[in-house]
């Protein structure tokens, strides 16, 4: 952790340990995992070959030889020798017993439009026909990357597993992100071909999303990366949603190009265990967001294993998760795990709370969900709009799932009484765009549930607390650094093109000797603080570093403050989190003007400009404060944990040794207000000790 910054987890406020909530009886009778000795099996004496027991629920063209080849940590390499295909074992292999079952229905955001139901069948047809264009049309072949830039609608995984069927690796971009994130994803991923959508419905309005994509190709170039084609899918086939003309040669919509591959199929490509399967970006310490990159046979085992094992997806189940399918808990458990299971799976296109509070329990009534998954944020938002209207709808869930970002234990009540009708099993599952799966969770009919902890290790991650240096902190006392011992399939394989950033980010804070062969002395570093309870529970406390997650999505201060800087007349910026009832977290944002320049609203909104055309809406800030000067250490080092802690009404602490301590009163009067110092959020002693290494 780095000493200047008050990190998310130092800003976490002290839970008090909670009480148990047990599982229904009627839940337990019918669960997939009941077998107590689960823990035993996937204990560290039966690693690594506890995992085959994951990768044999998928179909192999050929069995691998190794289950693990950790013979250049921290470059993990699962099922060895093995091949499959992704699409197959989400599809194909379903068919012969449940061809007519609806793997997806999905719900427009408009109520006037009916949901459409896609059967396993129709998928494989669909699929097969996008993986022909991809081939014939575009010239992609396996290994190639491709950049989807999509809203929540099927053609969303349509296209991915189009790719995968292929050997292709997709790239998909949050749609919310703007065209400027995307095409600078494109360039890194080295996609020559982008796929959009002309536009989707948010809050009842169908909005130009076919706009970013010019933005897009631009912001690829710039950066050397030309994008040959891009393919439009339309909302609503022969009818354009955009504003935005179409590029003669560039441009072409994927409904008029797919006239001409109408039930046309391809043969899954056989691919290595060891073949990645896709990118996700996600943000680090560096402006530059990180491409994980994850794998085929490992990645696949385990979402599939802990979706059957955490989530209990059975055959008649109706699973809705309502994450965006841009994000690895839509890649992860509405693609990818659920779909290997043979799952129905509902997707819900657009706004929770649109066009009423009531419309998420009017989904579910209607389709019969009984398996619901969000996040934290969403369910205050739910709370904060409609306390009551879970009461009026008539649905019965037998497991929920939060996921993202840590829940408040009154927010999980307000889920456990109001939404699960105090007869639902919840699983907080905390994990990672780089773990690829669930890393911490209770067992849902084995674990009782601890409001506000995501519960012990699932089964075959073995997590363990470090302090600064590196020695593990006993549970019940401090918090610290939560790591896993050993590597496990979902793990990501390396960051894309980056094999230096993968082992200084991840594992080189605790690894003793990097010549070492053995995984045990290569832990994963997962980058958030946590404490462990002497159940042996774990309660994260969000981010020791630079990475802010607002309303569940990160996002890195530097890559905020390089978008701030781009406004001319900012000479300094400094993001913090702070902490936000509805959000969990929001960015705030602090500048110093370069000379000759004075305040005015105008940097303001240019600033909130700035950030929302790089990034994108979700990076809008609570507020933008421009000061007179940034606190300074003498070496010149911005002191952004002297303005967190102003931002969250916190005690700045000794600011003695600050370059320039008469600026933190001033920013303080502009932030707080004239009078004493507010300490409504006092931090807990372990907390602030473990903020205080150097
Ligand atoms: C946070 C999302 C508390 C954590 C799957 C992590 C959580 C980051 C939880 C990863 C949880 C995720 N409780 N915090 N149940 N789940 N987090 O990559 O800080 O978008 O490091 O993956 O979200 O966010 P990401």
């Amino acid at each position: 952790m780095t000493t200047l910054d008050l990190t998310e987890a130092q800003i976490a406020v002290h839970w008090k340990e909670e009480e148990y909530f047990y599982p229904p009886k009627e839940f337990v009778k019918q669960a997939n995992l009941t077998d107590t000795a689960v823990d035993n099996r996937f204990s560290l004496q039966n690693f690594p070959e506890c995992f085959n027991e994951y990768a044999e629920l998928l179909t192999w063209s050929k069995k691998w030889d190794k289950t693990l080849d950790s013979s250049n940590p921290p470059f993990w390499k699962w099922f060895v020798g093995g091949k499959l295909n992704a699409s197959y074992n989400c599809i194909d292999r379903h068919l012969p017993t449940h061809k007519g079952k609806a793997a997806f229905i999905f719900v427009p955001e408009p109520e006037n439009e009916p949901t459409v139901i896609l059967t396993y069948l129709e998928l494989y047809k669909r699929v097969n026909e996008v993986a022909v264009m991809l081939r014939d049309f575009c010239g992609l072949k396996d290994g190639d990357r491709v950049t989807i830039h999509m809203p929540l609608v099927p053609e969303l995984p349509i296209t991915m597993l189009a790719c995968a069927r292929l050997g292709i690796i997709h790239s998909v971009v949050f749609a919310g992100f703007s065209g400027v994130a995307c095409g600078q994803r494109a360039a890194d991923s080295g996609s020559s071909v982008l796929i959009c959508m002309d536009g989707y419905y948010r809050s009842g309005t169908l909005i130009d999303h076919k706009e970013k994509a010019d933005v897009a190709v631009d912001a690829a170039a710039q950066e050397g990366q030309k994008v040959e084609r891009v393919l439009v899918w339309r909302r609503h086939a022969g009818q354009y949603a955009s504003q935005t003309p179409m590029v003669d040669g560039r441009d072409f919509f994927v409904d008029e190009v797919l006239k001409s591959y109408a039930n046309k199929t391809v043969e899954p490509l056989d691919v290595e265990a060891t073949h990645p399967l896709f990118l996700m970006y996600t943000s680090g310490t560096t402006a530059k967001p990180k491409g994980c990159q994850h794998s085929t046979g490992g990645y696949l085992s385990y979402v599939t294993g802990t979706a059957k094992n955490i989530l209990d997806i059975q055959k008649d189940d109706i699973y809705w998760c309502m994450a965006d399918i841009g994000w690895i808990t839509g890649h992860s458990y509405i693609v990818y795990g659920p779909l290997a299971l043979g799952t129905t799976g509902v997707l819900y296109e657009g706004v929770p709370t649109f066009p009423d509070a009531g419309r998420v329990w009017r989904i579910a009534e209607r389709l019969g969900v009984n398996i619901f998954h969000t996040a934290p944020t969403a369910i205050r938002m739910l709370r904060k709009v409609g306390p009551n209207e879970p009461a009026k709808y008539n649905y019965k869930f037998k497991l929920m799932v939060t996921v993202g970002e840590p829940i408040e234990p009154e927010v999980w009540r307000w889920y456990y009484d109001a939404v699960g009708k105090q007869d639902a099993v919840i699983v907080d599952t905390w994990w990672q765009t780089e773990t690829g799966g669930f890393l911490c969770s209770t067992k849902p009919a084995i674990n009782p549930m601890k409001p506000g902890s995501a519960g012990p290790g699932v089964p075959g991650i073995h997590p363990v607390i470090f302090d600064e240096s590196r020695e593990e902190v006993p549970p019940g006392t401090q918090a610290g650094n939560i790591c896993i011992r050993n590597p496990w399939p979902g793990i990501f394989q390396t960051i894309w093109r980056d094999p230096d950033r993968f082992v200084k980010t991840y594992y080189a804070k605790y690894c003793k000797d990097t010549k070492s062969k053995d995984w045990r002395d290569w832990p994963y570093f997962a980058g958030d603080g946590a404490t462990r309870a002497q159940d042996g529970y774990f309660r994260i406390l969000g981010r020791v570093d630079d990475v802010i997650n607002v309303a569940g999505h990160r996002l890195g201060t530097k890559e905020l403050e390089s978008a701030c800087l781009v406004v001319s007349s900012i000479a300094e910026a400094a993001v913090v989190p702070v902490a936000d009832e509805a959000r969990g977290r929001v960015p705030e944002v602090y500048v110093a003007l370069k000379p000759g320049f004075a305040p005015s609203e105008t940097i303001e909104k240019a600033v909130v400009n700035e950030l929302e055309t790089l990034i994108g809406k979700i990076a809008r800030p609570r507020s933008v404060r421009i000061v007179p000067d940034m606190p300074k250490t003498r070496s010149g080092k911005i002191m952004r944990r002297v303005l967190a802690a102003i931002s969250n009404k916190m005690p700045v602490g000794d600011t003695t040794t600050l370059a320039n301590p008469e600026v933190v009163e001033q920013i303080r009067i502009m932030v707080q207000g004239a009078g004493p110092v507010e300490t409504t959020a006092q931090v807990a002693d372990d907390i602030a000790k473990f903020g205080k290494d150097e």
